[in-house]
């Protein structure tokens, strides 16, 4: 998206955009404009927006709620409602006119993050792909403010969030060929290790060998790495979950919770995102991404419950519960990590329990970790980009549960506390390296647009990821 700035708005334009803060309307803030009637109705609440025309000049109202209330999110907030309202016109250009206030910097960040943010569309529909194309912004101008370069990062951050969101909006069965392919090509200056299945047996990851057995398609350990900084040894991994198609396995799931399974490589996308946007950043911070990917399907070949099979880690695992395959596949490739990676921290991103959706609901991630500072840090990003995190007890007591006769653990203990025991799981391949885990099955796939967000795929995590990572670069 072209971004331009100008010091007055132009007649002619697709669609002006005039914001209003809550309250009683002042006639100089619509100057000499004709549309007092329909400012009159216009109470600017926040995301309230009203379509009028002064002569041939399209205009929007948009509202930003009270003035003293104004943040970055609402500001992000107020204007996706208006990329909402504009997107049926078919607009490629919008003129923003900037409201006024003395947070510059912050309401410009605000501003762009939620047009960017919003202006998406993935479909399959027919007609949206041939009669009646989906048209996005291809121009905002930006009207009262000076020229700067202040969006340039958050437009590469943005189209990092769209980079997540078409991966795991894509056809379940697509998934592996495409992670495959745009790895290779992510960045000149990343760099790509993939183990293949023959690799994957040789060095005895057991347990994504295990979880991929039922399907037609061989199991990757995809590896992505950005050395920005070679002065120090700090080196984040990034470990996210790929499961490309959660059947549950033997556990089969029920209709009804399988329709949202494609979702379930969600955390292998947005670490392969994050290192993708730090490397266009140029960021300077050592960063890599872990993405064990497979799907878990039913078959004659399924792996069984009573069985055992041995990590890499080599811990025994018995599986109760076949559905329970995100933990396993992330056991291996946290401890591949842990001992091949030199990692200075691990965070792993992951879909990983439907108890987390049901504490948390669609706003929120799960955040574990052994680390406070670590912990620390990362909601302090999540306060940074407003992407909602809740910070979780990894409460070893309730390890208890994955006591099994033959093994070292079964690897489902039950229903009650759910993310917090899958979270325990997880923590056994970590070590003593200071780790984190997010659990997003709530926000990375949503069933109705909210805000900024559209339905299905959200890119949750990325602008966080990000935002970590930038305070990190030295
Ligand atoms: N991929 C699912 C978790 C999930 C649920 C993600 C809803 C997104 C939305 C995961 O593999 C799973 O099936 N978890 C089980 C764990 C249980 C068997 C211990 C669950 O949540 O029921
Ligand atoms: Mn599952
Ligand atoms: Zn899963």
């Amino acid at each position: 998206m072209k971004i331009a700035f100008s010091p007055s708005l132009e007649r002619g334009s697709d669609l002006w955009i005039l914001p209003f803060w809550e309250g009683p309307k002042a006639a100089a803030e619509y100057g000499s404009l004709k549309i007092e009637s329909a400012v009159k109705d216009f109470k600017g609440k926040s995301d309230e927006t009203a379509f009028c025309y002064d002569g041939e000049q399209r205009i929007l109202l948009l509202g930003l709620g009270k003035q003293d209330k104004a943040s970055v999110e609402a500001l992000r907030k107020a204007y996706a409602s208006a990329v909402r309202a504009a997107q049926p016109k078919k607009i490629k250009r919008i003129d923003v006119l900037f409201p006024k206030c003395r947070q510059k910097d912050e309401f410009l960040q605000g501003i762009g993050e939620g047009i960017f943010l919003t202006n998406y569309s993935f479909t399959y529909k027919h007609d949206a792909l041939k009669d009646e194309p989906i048209v996005l912004l291809e121009k905002v101008v930006f009207v009262g403010v000076e020229k700067t370069d202040q969006l340039e990062p958050y437009k590469t951050i943005i189209d990092g969030v769209h980079f997540v969101r078409d991966l795991v909006n894509a056809n379940a069965d697509d998934k592996l060929e495409t992670f495959v392919k745009l790895s290779k090509k992510l960045h000149p200056k990343v760099k790509i290790k993939i183990l293949e299945k023959k690799q994957l047996e040789a060095e005895k990851l057991g347990l994504i060998l295990a979880v991929n057995r039922a399907s037609s398609l061989d199991p990757y350990l995809i590896i992505a790495s950005y050395k920005g900084d070679p002065e120090t040894k700090e080196h984040a991994v990034l470990v996210g979950k790929g499961i490309t198609y959660d059947t549950g396995g033997l556990s089969l799931k029920p209709t009804d919770g399988m329709l949202s399974m494609k979702c379930d490589m969600a955390g292998a996308a947005t670490v392969l995102g994050a290192v993708k946007v730090a490397a266009e950043l140029s960021l300077k911070v050592n960063v890599t991404a872990v993405m064990p990917l497979t799907e878990n399907c039913i078959g004659s070949k399924s792996y069984k419950l009573g069985d055992v099979y041995r990590s890499y880690s080599g811990k025994t695992i018995e599986i109760n519960n076949t559905d329970a395959e995100g933990r396993l596949v992330l056991g291996d490739a946290i401890a591949y990590a842990v001992q091949n990676l030199e990692p200075t921290c691990v965070i792993d991103l992951a879909t990983l329990t439907g108890a987390c959706v049901v504490a948390l609901g669609e706003d929120f991630s799960g955040l574990f970790s052994n680390d406070d500072a670590l912990a620390e840090d990362l909601l302090e990003s999540s306060e940074r980009t407003d992407e909602l995190v809740c910070r979780l007890p990894v409460h070893n007591d309730y390890k208890e549960a994955f006591k099994s006769e033959i093994a070292d653990m079964v690897n489902s203990g039950g229903r009650e506390a759910g993310a917090i025991k899958a979270a325990l799981f997880l923590q056994e391949f970590a070590g003593s390296v200071p780790w984190a885990h997010f659990d997003i099955a709530g926000p990375a796939f949503i069933t109705k647009p909210k805000a900024y967000n559209p339905m299905k795929g959200t890119g949750y995590g990325l602008r966080l990821l990000v935002d970590f990572l930038m305070r990190r670069s030295s």
